[in-house]
């Protein structure tokens, strides 16, 4: 049996599976840190592999961009394949003017504006958060490997590009640190379902600076990111 947008069948996922948004990086994560690996998802282009790590069973899945998107391939993941625990692996735009780029961020809690959290809430605000085991661990498993994380609580939107002065203020003002585009959907999701997930982050970009990563910046943050992302 496959689901809607999965055509792996039952079995072939782990139940531990780490979330990129990009497609490609599943494959890249996959071709260079996992042994025996096996695509099992090739619909839309949303390239899913399994595979081992240090011997233990891991699949990395793309979601695609957006809260819409991510929401697809987690329900279906938790809903027809088992999945047990989801570690997003990402990026987030910084509004702290401190935050260096290429900084991990472990997300330790999810505002945002997910249109499908307000509908099902009924317009009350659920606190969005990860699972505090797999909170604990990643912390942990980055102080043993030397890997600088910021803990921090971020949003999650919906639009990315928008014309609203000031849009960060308030949240700035609220001690939240990044922006991304799936977190809160993905936290939301997962204690629905009792399962545990977890978002890391490297930084990007800063949205109040305007400041990029450099490649070099990107690519160091992004094998810091699935170190802990793995070990866990
Ligand atoms: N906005 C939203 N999501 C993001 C950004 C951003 O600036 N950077 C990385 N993910």
């Amino acid at each position: 049996m496959a689901s809607f947008h999965l055509e792996a069948k039952v079995g072939e996922i782990a139940e531990k599976v780490l979330l990129p948004g990009d497609p490609l990086r599943a494959k890249y994560v996959a071709e260079n840190f996992l042994e025996d690996i096996q695509c099992y998802n090739r619909v839309r282009n949303m390239f899913g592999y399994t595979g081992y790590y240090k011997g233990n069973r891991v699949s990395i899945q793309g979601t695609g961009m957006g809260m819409g998107s991510c929401s697809i391939y987690i329900n279906e993941l938790i809903r027809t394949y088992g999945t047990k625990t989801l570690i997003r692996v990402g990026t987030c735009g910084a509004i702290q003017e401190d935050l260096d780029l290429g900084q991990v961020v472990i997300a330790t809690g999810a505002c945002g504006d997910n249109s499908a959290n307000m509908l099902y809430f009924e317009g009350k605000q659920f606190a969005a958060t990860p699972d505090f085991d797999l909170l604990y661990e990643a912390y942990n498993v980055s102080k043993e490997h030397h890997i600088k994380v910021i803990p921090g609580t971020i949003f999650s939107t919906d639009s990315f590009y928008d014309d609203v002065p000031n849009r960060w203020q308030r949240w700035i003002e609220h001690g939240v640190i990044g922006v991304e585009m799936e977190s809160q959907a993905l936290y939301t999701i997962a204690k629905k379902h009792k399962v545990k997930a977890l978002s890391i982050l490297t930084v990007s970009d800063n949205i109040i600076t305007g400041a990029a990563a450099s490649n070099q910046d990107r690519e160091q943050s992004f094998m810091d990111m699935m170190k802990i992302a793995l070990e866990v």
